[in-house]
């Protein structure tokens, strides 16, 4: 299939977590169009079985496909340990998922225990256990399922009592563990390091893989010759299935030539 380089990047998340991605990606490329897609209605992914995460990601996929997305950004960890190979095999587009970055925080940690907060859904799967057992020989791994933390985000109340209470329960095991590096294996979790800072001290390492994702979204675009020639600032959409007020409070109008939208899909 060709492909012009001028077609958008189209990026998705079970909600609004991805513009966390969404954000480096068009930080590290400004002349790439995007198309950005919160599957709110249907968040979150992490309580779901692996076969309705197949299905939401297909669906995802295809209303991208649809708008001529040059390559997808499956800009969830849980979206991406459970669907992504399922989604390569299906589709002829460059796909880049993101999995929790336990490899940085393995190498940095001097305590050698390391945290991981992510959903039921990315700690449960194949993908994580397999990355997970190659360090889980040198390091000790306190894998914490961050349940209620997307739902809240969801809701808009990032800062609130009832997160602060969630966080609390989830970091203080960890520092009695003697954790130094917290792995945030969810794309709406990087929203949280103000509150989760306040928790931890300023000691502990926080590690997300947002940068990582947007520099091997641009090296895969390199290599298929997919990079945008134009030099115009790229034009952004972001639709929602759901409310849009989140999306606007996290994205608002930070980056030039953005709309959000509400949109059935
Ligand atoms: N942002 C998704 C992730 O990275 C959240 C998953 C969910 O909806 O539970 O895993």
């Amino acid at each position: 299939m060709m492909h012009s380089t001028n077609f958008p990047i189209g990026i998705f998340d079970s909600g609004v977590g991805g513009t966390s991605i969404w954000k480096e990606i068009v930080t590290l490329l400004p002349n790439e169009n995007t198309i950005y897609l919160a599957d709110s209605k249907n968040a979150p992914y992490g309580e779901k079985a692996k076969k309705e995460i197949i299905e939401l990601a297909i669906k995802n996929t295809e209303f991208l496909l649809k708008q001529h997305c040059k390559i997808i950004v499956v800009a969830c960890n849980t979206a991406t340990t459970n669907a992504v190979k399922t989604l390569r095999q299906n589709y002829d587009v460059p796909f880049i998922g993101i999995e929790p970055a336990i490899k940085p925080a393995a190498l940095s940690t001097k305590t050698n225990v390391v945290g991981i907060l992510a959903t039921k859904g990315t700690l449960n799967s194949e993908l994580f256990e397999s990355t997970s057992s190659i360090f889980k020989e040198k390091i000790t791994i306190i894998e914490t399922i961050g349940k209620g933390l997307v739902d809240l985000i969801e809701n808009g109340k990032i800062i609130s009592p009832e997160m602060t209470h969630l966080l609390v329960s989830y970091l203080n095991p960890m520092l009695k563990e003697n954790v130094d590096c917290l792995v945030l294996g969810c794309t709406h979790y990087p929203y949280l390091i103000p509150q989760i800072r306040k928790i931890v001290g300023e000691k502990m390492q926080i590690i997300d893989a947002g940068l990582a994702v947007a520099k091997q979204t641009k090296a895969i675009l390199e290599k298929n010759n997919l990079l945008q020639t134009s030099i115009q600032k790229g034009k952004h959409q972001l639709f929602s299935n759901s409310n849009i007020k989140v999306l606007e409070m996290l994205v608002g109008n930070q980056i030039a030539f953005t709309e959000i939208k509400k949109r059935n899909f």
